[in-house]
């Protein structure tokens, strides 16, 4: 990209949005917002103005897309939650991308998930898949990045599972904890984003980091690090997923859903492709993951409350 640009991305006060938010403001460039919650404390204060989803009325969201470059779309829902269904994000998402055609959006850079296909077994996969082949037949240049698990900061998954390695006395791992896991550092998959934001035409590629980890040795430098023993007991998948249930109703949250264990013990999560992340899990775990899991981080209170 050459000189300053306007662009929009969505979930600016979440996880990989705010990162991408970050990258494109130190750049120069501005940024809007498309959010679920407008009103939440932002680290960007009135840097990047925010404007709410609306797809019942798509033409309210025109006002934050007229005049971008790139749309960054990040916006998709983990588990079906009341009637906020993976139908329901796919016919959003699908609504959001026609407003951007018609708001004149030069190109979309939509975050997918690595191994989506339309006759995966795992809804969540499924739906990836339609928006891929959607965004393909809309008629805007554009890049599909397709992350398998996302590290960080702000990261819930990583800092449940130490909370859970911290206050159970056993870890039910569904199945043989052999599958194997490529996590990308949430920098590293912002850069990926906003690079493809200055190419041109249609790409799409896996962002996916240099180390791959089966289930159980990720656990285990999740337990070394916070400096737990990892008591880990190989159950078979539904037991493991309802274990997972039931500590979700004791703490208002989801877990893990049914497509997560199945998309992890597939070996969805990860990438046939050359890495392209370069941060390690293992060196960000030693230098920043030390208290995870001191608290519990709930999914449903980040979205739904
Ligand atoms: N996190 C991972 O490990 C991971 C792994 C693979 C793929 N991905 C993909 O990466 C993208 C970004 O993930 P993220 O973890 O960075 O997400 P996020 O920031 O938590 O959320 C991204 C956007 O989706 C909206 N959203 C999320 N859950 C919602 C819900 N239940 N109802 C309504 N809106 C909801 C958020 O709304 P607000 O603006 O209101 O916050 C935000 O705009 C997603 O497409 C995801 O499928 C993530």
């Amino acid at each position: 990209m050459s000189g300053p640009s306007t662009h929009v991305v969505t979930g600016a006060t979440g996880y990989t949005g705010k990162y991408i938010t970050r990258l494109l403001l130190e750049r120069g460039d501005a940024v809007r917002t498309l959010t679920g919650h407008p009103d939440r404390p932002s680290p960007f204060g009135n840097r990047v103005s925010r404007h709410e989803f609306d797809f019942e009325q798509p033409e309210r969201m025109l006002d934050a897309l007229r005049g971008a470059d790139t749309l960054f779309n990040t916006y998709w829902v983990r588990f079906n939650y009341g009637n906020r269904t993976y139908e329901r994000a796919v016919a959003n998402t699908k609504c959001l991308f026609e407003a951007a055609r018609e708001a004149g959006v030069r190109r979309i850079v939509h975050v997918s998930i690595a191994n989506p296909s339309a006759d995966s077994p795992f809804p969540y996969y499924r739906g990836k898949a339609e928006l891929e082949r959607f965004l393909g037949c809309l008629g805007i240049p554009h890049a599909i990045v397709r992350p398998a698990v996302i590290f960080g900061d702000e990261d819930i998954l990583i800092n449940n599972m130490a909370w859970c390695l911290r206050h159970f006395p056993f870890f039910g791992v569904p199945g043989d904890g052999t599958y194997r896991m490529q996590p990308v550092f949430v920098e590293d998959m912002a850069r990926h984003c906003v690079d493809a934001a200055g190419r041109e035409g249609n790409e799409t590629f896996d962002a996916c980091g240099p180390e791959i980890f089966t289930f159980d040795e990720w656990l285990r430098a999740i337990a070394k690090t916070v400096g737990v023993r990892a008591r880990l007991v190989h159950l078979p998948k539904k037991l493991a997923y309802w274990t997972s249930k039931i500590v979700g109703w004791i703490v208002g949250d989801v877990i893990l859903t049914w497509d997560e264990v199945g998309g992890l013990s597939s070996g969805l999560l990860e990438s046939r492709e050359p890495p392209r992340g370069t941060t390690r899990l293992t060196d960000w775990l030693a230098a920043h993951a030390k208290n995870a899991g001191g608290s519990y981080a709930s999914e449903v209170a980040r979205h739904f409350r």
